[in-house]
């Protein structure tokens, strides 16, 4: 028997499986079966290769290699003469067996119908999805990182630099009514809804790069499937949300001619002090932003969690496309969001917790509001609460 025989992958099949076995012989064949069955094989130890049918080092292989190539000594795998006359090609390539003529239709957009039984829309195999990871990959995922930790950066800078923002005359120690119960629940619903979709997105576009060195693939396996259950959970909860805080915070956030003069002085930073009214321009211009983009994220992710809603699958392409940049850009400017309502400028916060700001607040940085407002700042901040619990604000 030549060596090309021995390293052939197909199966030589004795036509008769039936030997008679002397019972002695039998017997003994039995015992060894079951007491070498219960030893743990490790088919790389050295007794088990040392055991293994290899060809010798100088073995020749029956086609010549490639130019420039090689051939490895050993183990090495060689078609039998059979498969090589049907004209395939060693090296794992598909040879005569490649349809050229038909992925070249494919890479330039024909489509067929898929069989499928399974609710999936056609077609299921298409060459955009190599343009998808192109965009997916090298463009949103790297443009968005830095876009990240850019905003992140530059807020760090700012406070480095200026510091948190304070109550300028300090806090007077009355308070007024700012937010009502329904404003404040629905803020944090969303809020806490967007931080875990966030953190949960996050892992599924920047986990394999960021979290796999740390973690291992296995860990990380565990943690990109519990993001992507909770993130398809979450998802249509945000929805529910973003459409409640359309219409709470609908009220006030109307652009006037005040809010482009704020703009234009920077918010007082430069150019003296900026007017507002309950909400300036920057929390009107992020109000919209998150309406904008909140849409753009619900449409995009009702196509990638529910597919058969689309007709055809290239537009979970486009959608998951959509998704990922309009998430970046969303939570790109909830960091600046997050910023100021919290170590960015003192007196902010209170107004989404307890419903009450400082009355000098009110007037530093919302003074048209404050004056309509101004009568009802009180030093019992208990009633002050409850008014605004109640929805007097
Ligand atoms: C931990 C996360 C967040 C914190 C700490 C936070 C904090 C605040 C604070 C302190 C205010 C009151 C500002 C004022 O009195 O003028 C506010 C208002 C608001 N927040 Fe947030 N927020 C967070 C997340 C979000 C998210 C994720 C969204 C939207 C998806 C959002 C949308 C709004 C809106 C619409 C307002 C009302 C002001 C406006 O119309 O712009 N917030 N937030």
């Amino acid at each position: 028997m030549g060596h090309t025989a021995l390293l052939s992958s197909r199966i030589i099949r004795p036509d008769n499986w039936s030997i008679q076995l002397p019972k002695g012989f039998a017997g003994a064949l039995l015992f060894l079966i079951l007491t070498t069955s219960f030893q743990p094989f490790d088919p790389f130890s050295s007794a088990a290769l040392a055991s293994s049918v290899r060809p010798p080092a100088n073995a020749t292989v029956n086609t010549p290699p490639p130019p420039g190539v090689t051939p490895s000594k050993g183990l090495t795998r060689v078609p039998s003469p059979d498969r090589l006359r049907g004209g395939e090609v060693p090296g794992n390539t598909l040879g005569n067996r490649s349809q050229s003529s038909f992925w070249k239709s494919v890479r330039q957009g024909m489509m067929g119908s898929s069989d499928s039984t399974q609710s999936f829309p056609s077609p299921l195999i298409q060459s955009q999805g190599q343009d998808w990871r192109n965009v997916r990959n090298n463009y949103i995922s790297r443009f968005g990182g830095w876009l990240l930790i850019g905003v992140a950066g530059v807020l760090v800078l700012f406070y480095l630099i200026r510091g948190r923002i304070p109550i300028k005359s300090g806090r007077s120690g009355k308070v007024i009514p700012r937010f009502s119960l329904t404003e404040r629940v629905v803020h944090w619903f969303t809020a806490v809804l967007f931080i875990l979709l966030s953190v949960s997105g996050l892992i599924l576009l920047f986990g394999k790069y960021l979290l796999i060195p740390l973690i291992g693939k296995s860990a990380f396996g565990a943690f990109a499937s519990a993001s992507m259950q909770s993130h398809n959970l979450f998802g249509p909860l945000f929805i529910i949300a973003m459409v409640a805080m359309f219409f709470v915070f609908l009220k006030g956030n109307g652009f006037k001619l005040v809010d482009f003069k704020w703009a234009l002085k920077g918010g007082g930073f430069f150019g003296g002090h900026a007017s507002a009214h309950r909400y300036n321009f920057g929390e009107k211009a992020w109000f919209w932003w998150a309406i904008i983009l909140g849409v753009t994220l619900s449409l995009s992710g009702l196509v990638l969690e529910f597919p058969w809603l689309a007709g055809t699958n290239l537009w979970p392409l486009l959608a998951g496309l959509a998704h990922a940049g309009a998430a970046l850009l969303m939570i790109a400017f909830a960091i600046g969001h997050i910023y100021i309502g919290t170590v960015g400028m003192e007196g902010s916060l209170e107004g989404m917790t307890r419903g009450t700001v400082d009355e000098n607040w009110a007037r530093e940085h919302h003074d048209l509001w404050y004056e309509e407002h101004k009568k009802e700042a009180t030093s019992n901040h208990q009633t002050a609460e409850a008014e605004a619990a109640g929805g007097n604000v």
